[in-house]
């Protein structure tokens, strides 16, 4: 979910509605904005897009200088109209919008709320409603606040709105990120500093448990215990006018499209004048001085540390582990004497990855965020950051910042290797060039990832990835991406384990899209593909020039066999694009999906 909000001297609609056009990545389940005025608060609401609400709000006349918004990714109660925020307090005083997850809301229901009736299945009704039974008690709108928020367990960022006071937003935020941005005349609030950069480039940090009164003039920060705070804005950097999808059917095709630019602009950001690694010094020193190296990411940043493993074991002899963080983070494995842990997080804003940092803070571990997002919470809050300079990404099926994730880590497995003064016969920054010609090349062959697709998948129920070693991590990518928009069942699978189990759901026509780029394992996954053609499958092989076979469906430009998986995935990411298009998916929002997840 991603919140917004406004107050200052003119109407507040349009950048309430675009700053949440900016957030959708984090949810699209529902929206809504409130609005006080004269008149009161006005509140509406609609389940689906933010589109959807701004149709709605093109049929109003409402103007205000004060209001906040919402677009949502459910987690308590279904998406439908009574669970979509703005939430109300029972006298319809207070107006909430929140981001989070309130673990011990039944419990505060149950010892506060319980003569209350609740209008919704929410967890963030129970704050709203909390607000104004303690104002009942204490007649302070602020003491209130501040008691209801230490009442809370869970992850929230929270504006509220009352309506008899329509010169304060009352914020607070407990592991859920939030910024307020300053202006002349008015402040915002939002969930990240790219839906605000319309109308204000400074922000201020807010840290966890604090309290904010935000008002036209000024900000206060306030601790739990009323103790003010001073802290300086910073001025955020991303451009937003990148965020436009141009003459693109779809923000996707234009992401997929874009890798060969963003390995190009990596090189360059990465290189000095001397054509030698240009890479913060205390990164280089912080991976000298780890004995492990622990990983730690979800969904496609999960893959591509696969892969980066890989890199920093074969090239810089370091071992590593790579982890899902919601895995991590309940079950600790035992960690070594001088652990390095490395964050990659395209937005760096995931919360499962987020609740690790936290803990690893805690126990000063050092860290290393790997972002597209340089000003992100993953990154504020590790020692160090590296910046993948992808652009934003804003389709939800993540495809150049894999991509980006994959250069930045070969270039610092190979800066470590040096530094180590192992000797390699490997020029990243070659490599690197030689594998964008090979993208450009691929992205221009979309009619025939367009015709796999419509072979395969037209009216496939399941589809397999097999491959080995990189080209199982891959497949694994190429999996995700097919179920994430074309909503086919779809999974990744090592050519060696396939006997072991899944081999038992191949049936006649079943399609298996094996990967064969790698040397050592070529004829290994081809009699894999064997095996499964022997018992119905219809098998799909993307080999790589050189190790090529007759009869192989598609063959990819060669590259170091090391940095196959940049190029072998974008056949999959085009054959999954397409796949969606077919069925009539909504590619870029796929549902069930939100860009970011940014509750546990
Ligand atoms: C969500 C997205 C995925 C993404 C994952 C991790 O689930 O839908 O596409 O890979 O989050 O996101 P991050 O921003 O941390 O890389």
């Amino acid at each position: 979910c991603g919140i917004v909000g406004y107050i200052g001297m003119n109407d507040t609609t349009e950048t309430l509605l675009r700053g949440l056009e900016k957030l959708e990545y984090r949810g699209y389940d529902s929206a809504g904005i409130a609005r006080l005025n004269r008149e009161g608060v006005h509140v509406t609401k609609v389940k689906g897009r933010i589109a959807a609400l701004r149709e709605e709000i093109e049929k109003q006349n409402i103007t205000a200088t004060m209001g906040i918004g919402h677009t949502r990714w459910a987690t308590h109660g279904a998406p439908n109209h009574s669970n979509s925020h703005p939430h109300q307090s029972a006298s319809g005083r207070f107006t909430i919008v929140h981001n989070g997850v309130i673990e011990n809301y039944e419990d505060i229901q149950r010892d506060y709320l319980a003569d209350v009736e609740m209008a919704s299945d929410t967890d963030t009704e129970v704050i709203v409603q909390l607000v104004e039974k303690l104002y009942e008690t204490l007649q302070d709108v602020k003491a209130a606040f501040r008691k209801a928020i230490s009442l809370l367990k869970g992850s929230y960022a929270v504006a509220i709105m009352d309506e008899k006071n329509p010169d304060t937003i009352y914020v607070a935020k407990n592991k859920s990120p939030l910024l307020v941005g300053l202006g002349e005349g008015f402040n915002v609030v939002s969930s990240d500093s790219m839906a605000m950069l319309q109308v204000t480039d400074q922000f201020v940090e807010l840290e966890d448990k604090e309290i904010v009164l935000v008002r036209r003039q000024e900000v206060e920060i306030q601790k739990l215990d009323g103790t003010k705070v001073e802290r300086d804005a910073f001025t955020a950097e991303i451009d937003a006018t990148d965020i436009e999808k141009g003459t693109y059917p779809h923000f996707m095709l234009k992401e997929i499209d874009e890798q060969p630019f963003v390995i190009r602009k990596i090189i360059q950001e990465y290189q000095d004048e001397h054509d030698q690694i240009k890479l913060d010094p205390n990164v280089r020193q912080a991976m000298l001085n780890c004995d492990r190296v622990y990983i730690i990411a979800c969904g496609t940043s999960y893959h591509a540390g696969l892969v980066g493993k890989q890199f920093m074991e074969k090239l810089a002899n370091i071992p590593v582990e790579v982890h899902v963080a919601s895995e991590f983070s309940y079950n600790m494995p035992l960690i070594s004497e001088k652990p390095l842990f490395i964050y990659i997080s395209q937005s760096g804003e995931t919360a499962d990855s987020r609740s690790v940092l936290v803990q690893t803070n805690a126990k000063d571990y050092p860290s290393l965020t790997i972002t597209n997002a340089p000003g992100s919470t993953l990154s504020r809050e590790a020692d160090y950051t590296l910046h993948l300079h992808a652009g934003p990404e804003i389709a939800v099926a993540s495809t150049k910042a894999y991509t980006a994730q994959l250069a930045v880590l070969v270039i610092l497995a190979v800066d470590t290797a040096q530094a180590k003064g192992i000797e390699l016969n490997f020029n990243p920054m070659q490599e690197l060039a030689i594998v964008a010609n090979a993208m450009e090349a691929l992205c221009d062959q979309k009619e025939e990832m367009e015709k796999i697709a419509a072979e395969y998948l037209t009216v496939a129920r399941n589809c397999f990835f097999i491959g080995r070693s990189a080209d199982f991590f891959v497949g694994l990518e190429g999996a995700l991406k097919l179920k994430e928009i074309s909503y086919i069942q779809a999974e990744g699978f090592a050519g060696g384990e396939l006997k072991h189990g899944t081999i038992a759901l191949i049936e006649e026509g079943t399609p298996v899209i094996a990967l064969a780029t790698q040397a050592n394992v070529n004829y290994s996954i081809r009699g894999n593909v064997k095996e499964v053609a022997a018992r119905g499958a219809y098998p799909c092989i993307i080999s790589m020039r050189g190790l090529d076979q007759e009869g192989d469906t598609f063959v990819l430009p060669e590259v170091h066999e090391l940095l196959t998986p940049l190029v072998s995935v974008i056949p999959l990411q085009l054959i999954a694009y397409y796949a969606a298009l077919h069925r009539d998916c909504d590619v870029d929002k796929p549902r069930n999906l939100a860009k970011s997840v940014t509750v546990e």
